[in-house]
């Protein structure tokens, strides 16, 4: 079993597989990189396996892959039948921007992909290309259709962003309630690679700009994911708010993130991370081992979103090193 440093047992293990991505969300890329991992730094799918067995089997039964946008990393299939091979009844998702999901979709499924969270951020041709800084939408619901048809469970995020999307909370809701999919909302994380300009909501204005339409009674966490849960009376659906601002967000925190160039990094908000990569690369999976006992052991207890006092330091983590 996998415990940190402040006692919270870890079972969840995001792998980013690539950095690259074909959006430039205002909220996490808005400008391509000055440069992108060089190929050759990126591990193997075998590579990163070694250590997502031994995490495995130390206790790790959800696995989510995620990018920038890991369907633009080749063979991912490949990767999704080694880990299902591995354990079958892991929880195995992915997150994924959805543009090159229609076609990849059945693939996934087939390889043992059980879960998909899709971004959708708005619900307006204009508005997804002021976003993501590209033509997307079409695309993107062709790919939740897609994912539908052959039968993946999905659940859709939105990033509320002032001005810009924030009248389409209740459009998006309805749209996952017509679809059966949960939504869920996530508080816009500042960070430095952003849009400087862009000014997210709080839990509490979206769930007031709901309020207008519905009666909402709150459900509580649904385990340790990050989701707070909420159902509205008057139609029984259920919908999520992601709120990292909040301060008991972190403390069911169970999660680990593992990048393409072979970093663990303990939290979301921080810069720190260490390399496995030399050790997996030389197949030295006890030294990769003792390189994620030390990660847990540091693990931050909570990230600075929420710390009125950090308001200026403003967190230099790239989303799409981590995925989110
Ligand atoms: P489920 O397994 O379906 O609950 O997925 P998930 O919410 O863990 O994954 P997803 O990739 O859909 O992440 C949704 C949002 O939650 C993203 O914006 C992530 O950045 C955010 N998130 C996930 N884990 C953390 C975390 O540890 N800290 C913070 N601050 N945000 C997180
Ligand atoms: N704040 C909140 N959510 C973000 N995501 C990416 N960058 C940010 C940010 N700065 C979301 C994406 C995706 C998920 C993995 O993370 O919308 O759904
Ligand atoms: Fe790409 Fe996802 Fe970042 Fe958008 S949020 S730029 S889709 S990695």
């Amino acid at each position: 079993m996998l415990i940190d440093g402040h006692g919270r047992k870890v079972t969840y293990l995001r792998v980013s597989v690539t950095e690259r991505c074909n959006f430039r969300c205002q909220y996490c890329m808005p400008e391509k990189p000055f440069s992108w991992v060089p190929k050759e730094n990126l591990l193997s799918f075998d590579e990163l396996f070694l250590f997502v067995k031994r995490a495995m089997d130390e206790g790790i039964n959800k696995i989510r892959i995620t990018g920038g946008e890991p369907l633009l990393r080749e063979d991912l299939d490949y990767f999704i039948g080694l880990i299902h091979a591995h354990n079958p009844d892991v929880d195995l998702a992915m997150t994924t921007n959805g543009y090159l999901l229609a076609e990849a979709a059945e693939r996934l499924k087939r390889a043992g992909l059980k879960r998909l969270n899709i971004s959708l951020d708005s619900l307006r041709p204009d508005r997804a290309y002021k976003i993501a800084q590209k033509d997307v939408l079409t695309k993107v619901l062709m790919g939740i259709d897609k994912a539908m048809e052959v039968g993946l469970k999905i659940k859709l995020n939105m990033v509320p962003l002032q001005g810009i999307n924030d009248d389409e909370i209740l459009d998006i809701l309805e749209f996952g309630r017509e679809c059966g999919i949960k939504v869920r909302f996530i508080e816009y994380m500042e960070n430095r690679h952003a849009n400087e300009a862009l000014r997210g909501m709080h839990g509490k204005a979206i769930l007031e700009r709901i309020k207008k339409r519905y009666t909402i009674h709150a459900l509580g966490r649904e385990g340790t994911s990050p989701s707070f849960n909420y159902r509205i009376e008057e139609n029984g659906y259920e919908f999520g708010l992601i709120d990292p601002h909040k301060h008991d967000f972190c403390e069911s925190c169970n999660r680990i993130r593992l990048t393409a160039e072979g970093y663990l990094i303990p939290c979301l908000y921080f810069d720190e991370a260490k390399s496995i990569a030399e050790y997996v690369k030389r197949g030295d999976v006890e030294a990769a081992a003792e390189v994620l006992a030390q990660v847990l052991r540091d693990k931050p207890e909570k990230n600075r979103w929420s710390d009125e006092m950090f308001k200026d330091d403003i967190s230099a983590r790239a989303f799409y090193e981590t995925g989110g």
